[in-house]
């Protein structure tokens, strides 16, 4: 009602209506309430108040907070966080870290990992300062956040306030919206009613049991690692349109979902539908599309001997062209494993994710040293060389804290590095020890809702310490070293156990990934 019909863009569509990711939160009568579950019928006589209706100075006041620390780097989720911490603060209690990830609960975030986050909140309900904030050049910020997304990105209030420019937000009102059904796509007037055609039955979180689906080559292996289907559970689904004749909107519009937008095929599909209606498309997919159709990166299962040779087994899945560039990446990573490629039943998979292939082999030659001294557990520095040339060194305490240090080149914007740095560390914690979406052996996914992909909530995210060590070299990435530094961390913590992630159970160990036929 309120994006369609009042056409109130700070409320974001993220899972709706799973009310899951809290990316819809506005307020009913002064409370959060996820709106994508609030059925109209309950607000009857009731005041509901989107971002767009927060008082000026208090959204001047957490748009430029989120802007100071990095809290914001797509800005999809953050309109709904906003909400949610607004109305903490206008309960008139104090307000403390606890309380504030204890709100977040509610909240699901693909980009900043939470503790900027918190700490834009301690700034606006605790009077304290972001320990950033800093003057800042808007184009060395983009330039940043394109070295480590990678893709374009602005920042700044407007951006975390929701004026990312998402291509749902920008879409002509008199578009038509397309939605997946069966192999193609139904067109209506409206979202609901194209919804409504396409008959979906909403995704749910499956006890299926997850499946580790490539199986370890046979040999004399020190080490062995099998990792299974990961969602990259980037928060703003796939969504372009386009004008007949026109050039298709970006599904891109601020940042790239870590490399998992970058073949989406919406913007053809509403090229084309554009061409042969006559009228704007809008084309659209639901949270469970996403998870369906949206491509994984492959699961893989190594093995390595003491002098780091082995053999990486690469899942694609069937019908998948070859995974062009992975063997390279895989060689950047630990250039003894040779490259098998599994066919494999599941959802797409593809090298465009982020360090796909590379980080793997990275994590297993960052652990290799410690397998072979028979040294785990926590307290271990583990270094990595990106591909592109950053560095970064992660360590994580008994406590579960994870300190960082990171080399990139010049810093350009020491905000937007942080905060990519801090969500790679809550990325990779989540890859190795949570994250994971069941798939049957038939290929079929069943974990279909937001909350099931194992995403690392607030309240249990470590406190991060990010030390940026500055250079006169070129500007580079620096966020994908930390990311497998503190995956290899994560690992050793966690005692080196053969499969990812870590702290899932329910895994069907009557198939452990016999990893079928090695193929070409
Ligand atoms: S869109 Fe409503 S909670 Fe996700
Ligand atoms: S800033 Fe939270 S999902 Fe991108």
């Amino acid at each position: 009602m309120l994006r369609e019909q009042f056409a109130r863009r700070s409320p974001k569509d993220g899972c709706s209506p799973q009310g899951q990711c809290g990316c819809c939160t506005v307020w009913v009568d002064g409370a959060a309430r996820v709106a994508c579950v609030t059925p109209v019928r309950r607000v009857e006589g009731r005041a509901v108040t989107t971002l767009e209706g927060l008082a000026d100075e208090d959204r001047r006041s957490w748009g430029e907070a989120f802007a100071a620390a990095g809290a914001s780097q797509c800005g999809f989720c953050t309109p709904g966080i906003i909400m949610r911490l607004a109305a903490l603060g206008g309960r008139g209690r104090p307000v403390d870290d606890r309380a504030v990830r204890s709100a977040l609960l509610a909240h699901l975030c693909r980009c900043t990992g939470w503790q900027s986050v918190v700490e834009a909140a301690d700034a606006v309900l605790g009077g304290g300062r972001p320990p950033v904030g800093e003057t800042r050049d808007p184009l060395l910020a983009a330039w940043r956040a394109q070295l480590e997304g990678p893709a374009f990105q602005t920042s700044g209030p407007e951006v975390a306030l929701g004026g990312g420019g998402f291509a749902e937000d920008t879409a002509p009102a008199d578009a038509l919206v397309a939605v997946p059904a069966g192999d193609g796509f139904v067109l209506d007037e409206t979202l609901p009613s194209a919804r409504g055609r396409a008959g979906k039955v909403q995704g749910r979180r499956s006890t299926v049991p997850l499946r580790a689906p490539v199986g370890v080559p046979a040999g004399e292996w020190v080490l062995t690692l099998q990792t299974t289907w990961v969602e990259p559970a980037y928060l703003e689904p796939d969504a372009s349109w386009c004008v007949p004749g026109g050039r298709p909107a970006s599904p891109l519009a601020n940042g790239g979902a870590f490399g998992g937008k970058r073949h989406s095929p919406l913007p053809a599909v509403a090229q084309r539908l554009a061409g042969e209606t006559g009228r704007p498309v809008r084309a659209v997919w639901s949270r469970e599309d996403v998870v369906r159709g949206g491509p994984k990166r492959p699961p893989v299962a190594v093995g390595v001997d003491r002098n780091g040779n082995g053999v990486l087994r690469a899942g694609r899945s069937a019908g998948d062209g070859p995974l062009a560039g992975y063997a390279d990446a895989v060689a950047a990573g630990l250039p003894g494993l040779a490259v098998e490629y599994v066919d494999v039943a599941g959802p797409p998979t593809s090298v465009d994710l982020r360090g796909a292939g590379w980080a793997e082999a990275a994590v297993v030659a960052g652990a290799l040293p410690f397998a072979l001294s028979g040294t785990t557990g926590p307290g271990l520095p583990v270094e990595v060389v990106g591909r592109r040339g950053g560095r970064a060194r992660v360590t994580i305490g008994a406590d579960g804290s994870v300190e960082v240090a990171v080399w990139a080149g010049e810093v350009l914007d020491r905000v937007t590095l942080r905060s990519y740095c801090l969500g790679a560390v809550h990325q990779a914690l989540g890859w190795v020890r949570h994250e994971a979406v069941a798939v049957d052996r038939h290929g079929e996914v069943h974990d279909l809702t937001i909350r099931s992909f194992g995403i690392l909530p607030a309240r249990d995210t470590p406190h991060v310490h990010v030390t940026i060590h500055p250079d006169d070299g070129l500007p580079v990435n620096g966020s994908d070293a930390v990311f497998a530094a503190t995956a290899a961390a994560a690992w050793l913590a966690d005692g080196l156990p053969a499969r990812w992630p870590t702290r899932r159970s329910g895994w069907d160990d009557e198939a452990p990934g016999a990893g079928g036929e090695v193929v070409p």
